[in-house]
């Protein structure tokens, strides 16, 4: 057998659903990142937003542990960019955490802004699918969740709030169209 030749995926999981799972896997563990990174910075501190992190730390980790069974299960190849994620995903949080409690707040806000619809998106083409679509909406439903806790804790409020979010939206939206392929 060639050592080229594809990775036969599993029975019913298409290359498209494949390509799903790559993208929501390496997008999960650039979120643990993130909070990793934010927490590197803030974690000493008591406040409600530093709470706040550490909860949605929590439940991406949980994502991404179910994107990691899900990855061997359905025999899909994770993304060759998870060394990239690794940094950017951190250095993402540390900075925003820096910049203060608000900014890591509004760079929550702005990422769970993309990855709703990116979910959304996805969830329209899984009919096929009903196991893995199920659990990418309750996924979706935790992100909009840590969204709107991020704006309840004033994202908006944050130094700078247009521009650092649409940075960090292009971002996001740079780093799901790689995942999907690479
Ligand atoms: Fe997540
Ligand atoms: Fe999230």
């Amino acid at each position: 057998m060639s050592a080229r030749k594809k990775r036969p995926a599993m029975p019913g999981t298409t290359e498209d659903v494949a390509a799903m799972i790559r993208v929501d896997h390496a997008g999960e563990y650039g979120a643990v990142r993130i909070y990793k990174g934010q927490l590197a910075v803030l974690g000493n501190r008591k406040s409600p937003i530093v709470d706040a992190i550490r909860h949605m730390a929590e439940e991406e980790q949980k994502h991404l542990t179910a994107f990691d069974k899900l990855i061997v299960e359905r025999q899909v190849r994770p993304t060759a960019l998870e060394p990239v994620w690794r940094v950017a995903g951190f250095a993402l949080g540390a900075v925003t955490a820096l910049m203060g409690e608000k900014a890591a707040m509004a760079c929550t806000a702005a990422v769970e802004d993309v990855i709703d619809e990116h979910y959304g998106e996805q969830i329209t083409k899984l009919d096929g699918d009903p196991a893995l679509k199920h659990d990418i909406e309750q996924f979706r439903a935790d992100e909009i969740a840590h969204k709107n806790e991020a704006l309840a804790q004033g994202a908006e409020d944050a130094p700078g709030y247009k521009l650092l979010s649409e940075s960090i939206k292009a971002g996001c939206r740079l780093a799901i169209k790689l995942s999907e392929r690479i």
